[in-house]
């Protein structure tokens, strides 16, 4: 007899790869996982995630930013580095060749990284994007192009003069209202939401999968490990994005 474990993964798999067979509207939520095996650590891992090494509040508020602007953009152009050198991996890709497939197909992801984007999706970016800048004073400046910033840790704004900042969501920070209306509207409308490498801890986005639920979508979960949303699920993979997304669409 085969390790229960086994036994739930295949079955499992088999029937997530069901249920996206017979949609014709998807819906994705993805999170730090889907980026895990291009190299970009996690937030809540207990050993390598970056909330274990750094104090989130430090460096990922507007109050730890105005408290040491240096520390912060530092910080933030490390993180843009590691992104810029790292590459999308087989996950970002299935989800990107999926998407012709279906009468609808909405990628939300939590991801600041721009992977999902660099694999040829055009995702709904909850949380922002770490490769664009903006003013901290919201004057209009910005960005998208690391390269062509003023010089200065952080720089100046060439318009107002005032900080610099990454246009990301911080911790106390409200989301964009449209971005956000968007994702809940393609949460109500699927008929399967696709969930991914998220600990669903940070809402509102940890909200769209029993939003989709709500309106009557099948919630299919892939984790390597459990995470607050399990209990929704219609179906959970225990497995690693870029090792089942591939498989989950190979036969949908
Ligand atoms: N494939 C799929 N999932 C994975 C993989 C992998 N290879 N590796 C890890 N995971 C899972 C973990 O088991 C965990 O459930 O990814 C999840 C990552 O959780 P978090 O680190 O909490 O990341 P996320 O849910 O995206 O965090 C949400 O919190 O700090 C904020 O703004 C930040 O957008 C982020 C938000």
């Amino acid at each position: 007899m085969k390790p229960a474990s086994t036994r739930l993964n295949l079955s499992s798999l088999d029937a997530a790869r069901e249920h996206i067979a017979h949609a014709r509207r998807v819906a994705v939520l993805t999170g730090a996982g889907i980026s895990a095996e291009s190299g970009i650590p996690t937030f809540r891992d207990a050993t390598t995630g970056l909330w274990a090494r750094f104090d989130p509040m430090q460096l990922a508020s507007e109050d730890g930013f105005r408290a040491d602007p240096p520390l912060v953009w530092r910080w933030y152009a490390w993180r843009r580095e590691l992104v810029a050198n790292a590459q999308p991996n087989a996950g970002h890709y299935a989800l990107a060749s999926a998407q012709s497939r279906f009468d609808s197909f909405e990628l939300i992801t939590q991801n600041v990284d721009g992977l999902h984007a660099r694999a040829g999706s055009a995702p709904i970016e909850l949380h922002g994007s770490i490769v664009r800048t903006v003013c901290l004073a919201r004057c209009g400046f910005a960005e998208d192009d690391p390269k062509r910033l003023p010089p200065g840790e952080p720089p100046r704004c060439p318009r107002c003069n005032d900080w610099l900042r990454p246009d990301v969501v911080w911790f106390g920070e409200m989301l964009d209202v449209a971005t956000l209306q968007q994702a809940l509207v393609a949460a109500a409308r699927c008929d399967v939401m696709l969930v991914i490498g998220t600990s669903g801890l940070v809402y509102p986005a940890a909200g769209l999968p029993a939003e989709a639920l709500r309106h009557g979508a099948r919630v299919v979960i892939l984790n390597p490990q459990a995470s607050e949303l399990d209990e929704l699920a219609t179906v959970v993979v225990r497995g690693t994005a870029a090792v089942e997304l591939p498989r989950l669409f190979a036969a949908a």
